[in-house]
């Protein structure tokens, strides 16, 4: 049995509209995580899923004269489409709407109920009658409701509230004392001041709508939306069920990924309903930033200026697109989308860098050794450069992999994919292949690059599951030749080696027509 386990979730989406390229960007993410797990030789278990309860879901399933349930469902569909194109390898997916979940926030209520750590007390804010909702003071915009921008009328209502405020300290001792809970280190500050400003406790139920879970010992209330979404974390691993065997195997999460405006739901709330519960705390939470559009804002359903990650898989591959979204932005930080940037980096990384070195290297072993590579080869001196970074390659790789630095993990293989295009243009094949007695000096550097294409293939497998399998099978490489393990190693390749050159990875792409074209899809 495999006993290394690895835990990784996205958050869970919002079933509110179409899925867009801000939410790929997340599930993309963890993806390359837990394909990097994978491959590392972990057992991993990664989740994703959808946050379907509250009152936007249900005012747009009435806005659609739908019930909830089907209105959700054929979001969900949209969701479970869309990462089945991006080729998403998760192994499990949580609907809130899931009995089992339904059941197991129930128990989960009625347990911190019983604890009393959850009370029932008077909720006052302001509310919205169109809207049918409660805002806090600092919610409203302008005095007004944040959502439709009409007068709003002080209110309360009986709630029951979560015992936040007790947290505080153990919550400050916790970011003290694991200064790695929270990443990267920029958010820690902005949560340590938050706690520091004082907590308040949490409303946890509402009785203004009724798409939600009810509570269990008082009917008129649904619990509202952040105990229902943050404990799918634990549910989906049948937490509070018959069997709770995933949830002993693999909790305590490993890592949650979470864009930057929920840090502080699962930076402050959810330990603190786990501290509650008595159960061990995630190792980390990282909060990445956001894809930007255009005007600067975070891209989403309400601003309307989407760019569906369907069209930019069927244009450019899936892979391409996922390896720009890794590539161009750094985990952690904002980052404006452009295609203009998508296409630059498709045409200079994959079809120049990678792409080239791919066809370059396998048409000459076609050209000069009729596919296959004689046993004899000759080293010289210049090779060893090369070989050395090949060598130190996976370290640096796993470094910024252990830490969530896709962008880095990615730089470090690209820059020793131009390593090996320069290896080439510094050993000059054509050249040696003039002279017969130069046969083994060019099978060499030849080798070389069939065995730093073999590298290659093996670390970008986690980023493009798509494309390194294409690669491996030029090479001939097998299933032994492409470990984790042996991605450390130099020589693997056996000599003697079939190359078969294959199709071109990724074409060029014509930046000025493609933009022209996309223009066309816009308007
Ligand atoms: N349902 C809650 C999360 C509950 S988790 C227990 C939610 N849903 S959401 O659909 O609004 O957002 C889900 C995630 O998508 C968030 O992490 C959010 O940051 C991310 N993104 C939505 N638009 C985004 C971008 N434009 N860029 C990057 N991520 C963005 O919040």
């Amino acid at each position: 049995m495999n006993n290394k386990t690895f835990y990784i979730t996205t958050p869970i989406y919002y079933p509110s509209g179409n899925p867009h390229l801000g939410h790929s960007y997340c599930t993309v993410a963890t993806d390359a995580m837990a394909r990097y797990k994978r491959l590392c030789g972990y057992d991993v278990m990664f989740l994703t899923g959808t946050d379907e309860h509250g009152q936007k879901i249900q005012t747009n399933a009435q806005k659609e004269n739908l019930p909830p349930q089907e209105f959700v469902d054929k979001l969900v569909a949209e969701f479970r489409n869309l990462w089945s194109i991006m080729d998403i390898s998760n192994d499990r997916y949580i609907r809130t709407t899931d009995e089992s979940h339904k059941k197991s926030v129930q128990k989960i209520f009625q347990t911190l109920y019983d604890k009393g750590e959850i009370y029932k007390g008077i909720y006052e804010g302001w509310y919205c009658t169109p809207c049918e909702s409660f805002f806090t003071e600092t919610q409203l915009v302008d005095k007004k409701c944040p959502d439709c921008g009409r007068e709003v009328q002080k209110a309360k209502e009986e709630a029951y509230f979560f015992k936040l405020s007790k947290y505080s300290n153990k919550l400050l001792n916790l970011y003290e004392e694991n200064p790695e809970f929270l990443m990267p280190e920029s958010r820690r500050n902005e949560m340590i001041s938050f706690i520091k400003n004082g907590l308040s406790d949490l409303c946890v139920t509402r009785t203004s709508f009724d798409w939600g879970i009810k509570v269990p010992f008082d009917k008129n209330h649904v619990i509202y939306v952040w105990l229902d979404a943050l404990t799918n974390y634990i549910t989906a691993l049948g937490y509070g069920s018959d069997n709770d065997e995933d949830f002993k195997k693999y909790w305590p999460a490993d890592v949650h990924f979470v864009g930057k405006e929920i840090i502080r739901f699962h930076a402050i709330i959810w330990p603190a309903i786990l501290m509650a519960l008595e159960l061990p705390l995630p190792k980390h939470i990282y909060g990445h930033g956001w894809l930007l559009f255009g005007d600067g804002t975070k891209m989403s359903k309400s601003k309307g200026n989407v760019v569906d990650p369907q069209t930019l898989c069927d244009r450019y591959g899936v892979d391409a697109v996922k390896y720009f979204l890794l590539r161009e932005i750094p985990f952690g930080s904002d980052s404006i989308f452009t295609n203009e940037a998508l296409i630059n980096r498709i045409n200079s990384d994959l079809a120049n860098d990678l792409g080239n070195l791919v066809s370059r290297t396998t048409a000459m072993v076609e050209k000069y050794f009729n596919g296959v590579l004689p046993q004899e080869i000759q080293s010289e001196s210049i090779d060893d450069e090369l070989i050395n970074m090949a060598r130190s390659l996976r370290k640096n790789y796993e470094d910024s992999m252990e830490s969530f630095k896709f962008s880095n993990a990615l730089a470090c293989v690209f820059k020793f994919i131009s390593r090996s295009n320069k290896y080439i243009d510094e050993t000059m094949p054509w050249a040696l292949s003039k002279d017969e007695k130069n046969r083994s000096r060019l099978a060499c550097v030849l080798y070389n690059l069939c065995e730093s294409l073999r590298i290659v293939s093996i670390l970008l497998t986690p980023f493009m599951p798509n494309t390194t399998p294409k690669i491996q099978e030029q090479l001939g490489i097998t299933h032994e030749m492409s470990t984790w393990e042996s991605a450390n190693e130099w020589g693997v390749l056996p000599r003697g080696i079939k190359i078969k050159k294959g199709d071109v990875l990724f074409p060029r792409i014509d930046v000025d027509k493609e933009i022209a074209e996309l223009n066309d899809i816009i308007k």
